[in-house]
């Protein structure tokens, strides 16, 4: 680590932002101990904002059906090796009483965009989840839709959406998607999230195909503008049956240390130490908490559809029961020193008064 580097750590963690040039050199110049320092800073934020809690979410992947083709992912539509399925109302609402029972107090109903599921649907599983739960937070990722299917969910008891910006340059967006999809129309559907009073994540997969670390600070930048309230991030891998097939996989390495940035630019954010990052590691999600993270998401989908899931290659927690993953997490998290915390976990400037 140069003094130059050290500089620049120091700078993050005072201001929280840092100009395009020294960020540039950060990432580019980085080792392993300007890495380690920079994770000594992130874990100074993380402590002040979060103690040493980590929050859980429950994810239910309740359909692999996909409208989309982005490049990138295992199940896009044109994927005929995908082995489709939905689960059922009653699936998903057994799926979070599970989770209840396990220590959940948020559910993530993630799937692909399956227009089987119309917005009055939605809301009637949304107002389900919410009726059987009601000290818990719902959070969807189900894609772009018109900001009047935004609303409706949102007033049927929606708290949170989850939508990954994917790349804040609008020419390299247009490289990992089909020409059906827009940047513009990504951006739209993120404002308007904000704007009803969703508390939102975004995101992006670190070294994309074609991703440049230019592409990575106007993300970064990018997303100081829009202030989510949560971000997540995890390494590109490839899956076999998609035109990405022969990409190289982004590395647990620059994922943690942008962790790392990460945890200085927006001390307050709900960082999750990720699937994908558990999967280029073996212990990645272990590490994203010493870089900064501070929310794990095990996987409560039923265990007959968790190998149809597959956004690509390799992906972990694919043969394990709902019960075995909360407690193997648990133990991954108790083993770098922190504790699971049982509550809603909302971005602190939704957190109530109590
Ligand atoms: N590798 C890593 N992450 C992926 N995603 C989709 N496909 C892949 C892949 N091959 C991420 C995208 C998406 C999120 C649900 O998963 O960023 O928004
Ligand atoms: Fe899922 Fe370990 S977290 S099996």
């Amino acid at each position: 680590m140069d003094g130059n580097a050290r500089a620049a750590v120091d700078a993050l963690f005072e201001a929280g932002t840092l100009e395009r040039e020294p960020l540039r050199e950060l990432i580019d110049g980085r080792d392993g101990e300007t890495a380690d320092y920079l994770f000594e800073k992130a874990r100074v934020r993380q402590r002040e904002n979060f103690g040493n809690s980590v929050y859980l979410r429950g994810l239910i992947e309740f359909t692999n059906y996909c409208r989309n083709d982005c490049l990138y992912c295992g199940i896009r539509r044109s994927n005929r090796n995908c082995e489709r399925y939905r689960l059922t109302e009653e699936d998903i609402l057994a799926c979070c009483e599970q989770g209840y029972a396990l220590g959940f107090r948020t559910f993530v109903l993630q799937g692909g965009e399956d227009m089987r599921f119309t917005d009055g649907d939605l809301c009637r599983i949304v107002s389900a989840v919410k009726s059987a739960h009601p000290d818990c937070a719902v959070t969807l990722s189900v894609g772009e839709r018109s900001r009047e299917s935004y609303q409706a969910w949102f007033d049927a008891g929606a708290d949170r959406y989850l939508l990954r910006h994917e790349t804040a340059d609008p020419a390299h967006y247009a490289l990992l998607h089909p020409k059906e999809l827009s940047w513009d129309n990504r951006v739209r559907c993120l404002y308007d999230l904000k704007d009803i009073g969703y508390q939102v994540g975004a995101g992006m997969m670190v070294q994309a195909p074609y991703q440049t670390t230019d592409h990575l600070i106007t993300d970064l930048y990018f997303l100081r503008e829009l202030r989510p309230d949560m971000i997540g991030i995890g390494p590109f891998i490839p899956h076999k049956d998609t035109p990405f097939r022969d990409k190289p996989a982004g590395t647990a390495e620059l994922t943690l240390f942008l962790l790392g940035i990460l945890r200085l630019m927006f001390p307050q954010v709900l960082l999750p130490a990720t699937t994908a990052l558990g999967t280029i590691d073996p212990r990645g999600r272990e590490k994203g908490i010493l870089a900064g993270a501070n929310v794990v998401m095990p996987n409560l989908s039923p265990a007959g559809v968790r190998g149809k899931y597959l956004l690509y290659d390799g992906k972990i927690c694919t043969g394990d029961e709902a019960a075995e993953c909360r407690v193997c997490m648990q133990n991954r998290i108790r083993s770098v020193g922190y504790e699971v915390e049982v509550s809603r976990g909302d971005a602190p400037r939704f957190r109530r008064q109590n």
